[in-house]
């Protein structure tokens, strides 16, 4: 399986090695450019996605790994008190590596670290990370198989094991292909054809444990009714564990919710230092959809089993009543290191409440549980559990006021707010959780947006709520759909999938989400160039109001208050889920929403207009496109640009008509198309990232075009920002290429495009970003806007060239 994609990881590791200063090697000519020193950081979110495992060193303090489903994994930097990224060199090519599968720690060697790579099985691209510096350096190993870090039972885990008898070996139960071996940490692997039950369903083996007293013994667990296997002798022969919950006899079901699987299936366990695994079960693989699951303990000395699910008999408080039904399953849990018998537990999919889901502690094997969501709620939240939103905040009391998103409906049934005003919900998708090995006082447990911790989890004992707060800081794994940076207000605005988007006033701390309407995606942003006070927003927000349309707003005062359209342009609604955006023109008078995901009514097309701020939309004479590749000019009034299928169009009088010219007129590729990125200084310049076609350039409202910035240019993303000292033109930026051969990466242009300077490298490229603004203020500013690793950006660092570490060393 070695290729060529092994090749270019050899030189990214190179690159750490030598501290990452390569110079930059794609200045054509660089005359007119300015060469400088780039840092990189991410702009702080915290969190903003699904947490999908935390594991901690047996033997190391302090010693934490975090993975998630779309962003990688990242290692707590103790000294820092933050999570750092080990994995920001994934190239756009190997964008699937982006996501973690399962990770396995070596127990005799802390410096060891491996990542099962890949986001989706459909994508056949996987690999083996293997560090032997706690993820400073890795060596890339493509698998054999394929891994779903985004797909479900993403929450199961861990797949990935090394056997503490022999650490140059692991394991790792794989989705499609069985359970597999590496004697060669994790280069090569074969596969155990002698497993019994290799259970290919798309989520397969989802845990593997080595018994560490006793070597050659190994427990399997398939997410399969009976799944449980294990072997004494090294993996020689296996047998499946005697007397597992077959069926659903003890389990409280209901025949209009029938169990999706005929028996509960197994989800995670861990194995305690008395010999007993303890082991969490669903009906679905989760993370979402699941209805009924159970847990039990597996004496694996005398083969007992015992049902300690939670329940009325055996949990203080006692589940709150009524409790939604189905009252979802079990998968999170952890073993204290420090006594065998103290363990916490958590349901997985008890939205959408009341009861919502809860954390259980015991401390006598899961005889008796405390509820510690129950106990940490404040009164009064009538089984919407939460934390106080004073807690939201870092230990050293930053807050992370978007967690306290508690004033909108629910949406899309997950991530959803508390619905009860001062309470930040508890958590769902709980699925990663752990007892420090260090210090049983300090519980960590994941959300599907971040992380929560406590440091005083026995205050439980005396039925008080443990204090939490948020140790998520420096994980930022956003998946970002849309930026804007304005000439006045903030100097960045995001729109991000799941969590809507925020005005950040300042990069470095986490800022509130924007209000009412609240959206799951926020899709696009756009500014008024010469009111630049004025903000729109679209996304899916899955609610009716009464007051105007819940899927597009704007605001006067730079994105603190927002007021709703009057209406919905034509063939947006409630169940739209990709909304475009909402263009608006220099003077913020005339908007026109360009969605080409929309349906449009009968006889009519957008992208629709209103100059009534949406009391009326107008179908446009003179475009029949519904296309999303659309702007505004900044400077002109009531003008918007189109280009799509190769024929370009403009509007002057606020999008009610358009005039058009085909590509024989105006030389653009036919059947192209791209949202028209606009010189936010002066009106009718208008650039056309159009890929391997380049990079296209008009002065003239698009009258006509030329090819600019060299003939080999790739232009996939682009954006325009502040001039470079002593120019009046914006300084352009583009993720592409620029020569032929040359690398992807970041590039700078501060003379319209004559000269190129890069200014990334090969250890900060995040899968491609998917999106790239420039900032209008800040000269030499890039914004990133990432698929899982949220938004980094670029800033001067000094004279000279290269990338420095940023401010954390990513
Ligand atoms: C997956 O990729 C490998 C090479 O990396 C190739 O041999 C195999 O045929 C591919 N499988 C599928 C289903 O595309
Ligand atoms: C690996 O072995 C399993 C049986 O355990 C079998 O189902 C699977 O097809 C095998 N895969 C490959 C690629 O050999
Ligand atoms: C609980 O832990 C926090 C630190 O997170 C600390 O400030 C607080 O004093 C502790 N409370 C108790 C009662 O131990
Ligand atoms: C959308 O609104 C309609 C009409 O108000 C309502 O019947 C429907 O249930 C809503 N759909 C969703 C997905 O909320
Ligand atoms: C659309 O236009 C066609 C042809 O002019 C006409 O027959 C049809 O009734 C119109 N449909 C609607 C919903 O207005
Ligand atoms: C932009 O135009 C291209 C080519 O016509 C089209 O495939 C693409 O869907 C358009 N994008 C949007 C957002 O409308």
């Amino acid at each position: 399986m070695v290729s060529f994609r092994l090749l270019a990881f050899a030189i990214a590791v190179l690159n750490f090695a030598y501290g990452i200063n390569g110079a930059p090697s794609e200045s054509s000519g660089g005359a007119g450019t300015k060469s400088f020193q780039y840092k990189y950081n991410a702009v702080a979110i915290t969190g903003g996605g699904f947490i999908t495992g935390i594991i901690a060193h047996p033997k190391e303090k302090d010693l934490l790994y975090t993975r998630t489903d779309i962003g990688s994994s990242y290692r707590w930097d103790a000294p820092n008190d933050r999570w750092l990224p080990l994995t920001d060199f994934i190239s756009e090519a190997d964008v699937n590596y982006l996501g973690t599968e399962s990770f396995a720690l070596d127990p005799t060697d802390p410096d060891r670290i491996y990542l099962a790579q890949g986001q989706y099985i459909t994508q056949n691209n996987s690999a083996f990370f293997a560090s032997n510096d706690r993820g400073a350096t890795w060596k890339i190993y493509p698998a054999p198989f394929p891994m779903g870090s985004n797909d479900l039972g993403r929450n199961n885990g861990e797949r990935l094991a090394v056997n503490p008898f022999k650490p140059n070996e692991l394991y790792m139960g794989t989705r499609t292909q069985g359970l597999w071996k590496s004697t060669d940490r994790a280069k090569t692997w074969t596969n155990i054809t002698n497993y019994p039950d290799a259970s290919a369903n798309g989520i397969g083996i989802v845990f593997v444990i080595f018994d560490p007293k006793n070597e050659g013994t190994i427990y399997v667990g398939a997410n399969v009714p009976n799944g449980l296997y294990s072997t004494t002798n090294g993996g020689k022969t296996w047998k499946q564990l005697p007397g597992q919950p077959k069926d659903w006899s003890a389990v409280t079901t209901d025949p209009e919710h029938p169990p999706q699987s005929t028996g509960p299936q197994p989800m995670k366990a861990a194995l305690a230092s008395n010999g007993v695994l303890y082991v969490t079960y669903a009906d679905f693989p989760g993370p979402y959809a699941v209805q009924y699951g159970a847990v039990y303990s597996f004496n694996t000395k005398t083969s007992e089993w015992i049902d300690i699910t939670p329940g009325a008999s055996n949990s203080y408080p006692k589940p709150f009543t009524p409790q939604s039904f189905p009252p979802g399953g079990y998968c999170g849990l952890s073993v204290d290191a420090k006594d065998p018998n103290t363990l916490v537990v958590v349901s997985l999919d008890r939205d959408p409440g009341p009861a919502l889901d809860s954390m259980y502690l015991s401390h006598d094997g899961g005889k008796s549980w405390k509820d510690v969501t129950q106990l940490s709620a404040p009164s009064g939240t009538e089984g919407y559990w939460g934390h106080p939103i004073e807690q939201a905040a870092l230990k050293d009391g930053t807050p992370v006021p978007w967690l306290s998103f508690n004033w909108n409906a629910q949406w899309g049934g997950y991530g959803a707010p508390s619905p009860i005003l001062g309470v930040a919900k508890f958590g769902w998708w709980m699925a990663a959780v752990l007892i420090d090995p260090f210090n049983s006082d300090h519980v960590m447990y994941g959300t599907g947006a971040t992380i929560w911790s406590t440091d005083n989890l026995s205050r439980v004992e005396s039925n008080w709520s443990p204090n939490w707060y948020i140790q998520a800081q420096g994980i930022e794994e956003n998946a970002v759909l849309s930026m804007i940076s304005p000439t006045e207000g903030a100097n960045l605005y995001s729109g991000l999938g799941d969590i809507n988007g925020m005005r950040h006033d300042d990069l470095t701390v986490p800022q509130p989400m924007f209000g009412t309407p609240g959206f799951s995606n926020l899709d696009g942003l756009d500014w008024a160039g010469q009111a630049p006070n004025v903000i729109t927003r679209s996304g899916g927000s899955g609610t009716v109001y009464a007051d105007g349309c819940g899927n597009g707003a704007y605001s006067t005062d730079g994105g603190y208050g927002w007021i709703k359209f009057l209406t919905c342009a034509p063939g947006v609604s409630n169940t739209t889920w990709v909304n475009g955006f909402i263009a608006v023109d220099a003077s913020a008078k005339s908007f026109v929403w360009a969605s080409h995901s929309s349906v449009a009514p009968a006889n009519t097309s957008g992208p629709y207009a209103t100059q009534d701020f949406g009391k009326t939309w107008t179908s446009p004479r003179g475009l029949s496109v519904q296309t999303g590749n659309f702007s505004a000019d900044k400077v002109q009034t009531k003008t918007f640009y189109a280009f799509d299928t190769g024929v370009w169009h403009i509007s002057t009088d606020g999008g009610v008509s358009y005039t058009s010219k085909t590509s024989k007129q105006t030389g653009l590729p036919a059947g192209a198309g791209a949202a028209p990125v606009v010189n936010f200084l002066k009106a009718g310049e208008i650039w056309l990232p159009l890929g391997t076609a380049g990079l296209w350039h008009s002065t003239n409202f698009g009258g006509s075009w030329s090819k600019i910035g060299g003939s080999s240019i790739v232009a996939s993303q682009f954006s325009v920002g502040a001039p470079a000292p002593g120019r009046k033109n914006p300084a352009l930026y583009m993720w592409g290429k620029v020569s032929k051969n040359g690398a992807q990466g970041v590039y700078r242009s501060d003379d319209a495009g004559d000269s190129w300077v890069r200014i990334n490298d090969e250890a900060h490229q995040y899968g491609g970003p998917k999106l790239i603004v420039a900032d209008t203020r800040v000269y030499g500013r890039v914004y990133l806007g990432t698929f899982g690793r949220g938004i980094v950006y670029a800033d001067i660092a000094g004279e000279g060239s290269g990338v420095l570490p940023g401010t954390f060393g990513i």
